[in-house]
């Protein structure tokens, strides 16, 4: 293992955190992250955003262990540590609105420890070139659109080129062509650090990362390629054409195409004998919803 792989390296062992209401949003989690991009992926609730802010330093977990690039989380020196060399995008970014882009960012940059105002200008003209909002950067944030100050979130994140970048859903509100992009940047972004990305968004996974953590209930329900969790899915994706009743229950229905006399049904499971059912090859949506599938039906 080469030194930067042992730096990038974040060790989780028997992690729990369970909130002062009693939820216990993690249960004995063990997880390990390398260089590189890693992809967390998981129905609404099933601890991405908790797990995220305990590897960013900003909540204590309840039990277990949690390394990053060698500093305990447990001690506040280990957190401030981390915090130090990490970039962060919250799921809920509060932006002061009557901050400018340019203004937002410099603000930050200065928390982050920039003195040099010559080096700040840099990096924030360089990454508003980046995230497309340099026509808009003086601006009043109040006056961006949902994507736009997505957008500038995630600027915010790469200030100061990060060791770890932890960006909690990037992608959610950004249309088609921005989220391509990003894409790109993080990709590039995960040649040089560690990037952590949660979404909904299953190709954005398939499309940037190479590794992966399917959560469900607190827990790690899959680890590891996209390609192998494709391939839980192998031999359970069909293709039903009915008259238009939906196929029977016990099946998800992952997409639906009308057609001229009747109805295309996507399903991921066992149909009955009598739907007719074509096999077809599964995709990363195919293995989620599959997984998923199989947790809840051991749940009951
Ligand atoms: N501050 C909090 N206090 C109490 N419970 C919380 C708190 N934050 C989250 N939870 C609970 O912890 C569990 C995990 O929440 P978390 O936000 O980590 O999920 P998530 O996977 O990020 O979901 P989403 O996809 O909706 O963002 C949920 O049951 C949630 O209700
Ligand atoms: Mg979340």
């Amino acid at each position: 293992m080469t030194d930067n792989q042992q730096t990038n390296r974040i060790t989780i062992r028997q992690l729990s955190k369970t909130y002062p209401g009693g939820v216990r949003a993690l249960n004995q989690i063990d997880l390990e992250i390398n260089g590189g991009m890693f992809g967390l992926i998981g129905p609404n609730g099933a601890g991405k955003t908790t797990l995220m802010r305990i590897l960013a330093g900003l909540m204590r977990p309840s039990q277990g262990e949690a390394r990053v690039m060698g500093h305990d989380l447990h001690d506040s020196s280990g957190r401030q540590a981390v915090k130090a060399s990490l970039g962060y995008l919250p799921q809920d970014l509060g932006i002061y609105p009557n901050l400018t882009g340019r203004e937002f960012l410099d603000y930050i940059a200065i928390l982050k420890g920039i003195t040099s105002s010559l080096e700040r200008r840099r990096q924030c003209d360089s990454l508003l070139e980046t995230v497309r909002l340099t026509e808009v950067a003086d601006r009043k944030v109040k006056g961006y659109s949902g994507g736009m100050k997505r957008r500038l979130g995630i600027a915010q994140a790469m200030l100061d080129t990060p060791q770890l970048l932890i960006i909690d859903e990037p992608t959610s509100g950004l249309d088609p062509e921005e989220r391509v992009r990003l894409r790109t940047v993080l990709s590039e972004m995960a040649k040089r650090c560690t990037v952590i990305l949660s979404t909904h968004i299953i190709e954005d996974i398939s499309q940037s990362c190479t590794d992966l953590a399917l959560m469900y209930k607190g827990q790690i329900l899959f680890r590891g390629s996209p390609s192998t969790l494709i391939g839980q899915a192998r031999g359970k994706v069909w293709q039903i054409t009915t008259s238009g009743e939906s196929p029977n229950n016990g099946l998800s229905v992952v997409s639906m195409l009308q057609l001229e006399n009747g109805v295309r049904y996507r399903v991921v499971g066992t149909p009955e004998p009598h739907h007719e059912a074509v096999l077809v090859e599964p995709s990363l949506e195919d293995g989620y919803i599959w997984m998923l599938q199989q947790a809840r039906i051991a749940v009951h």
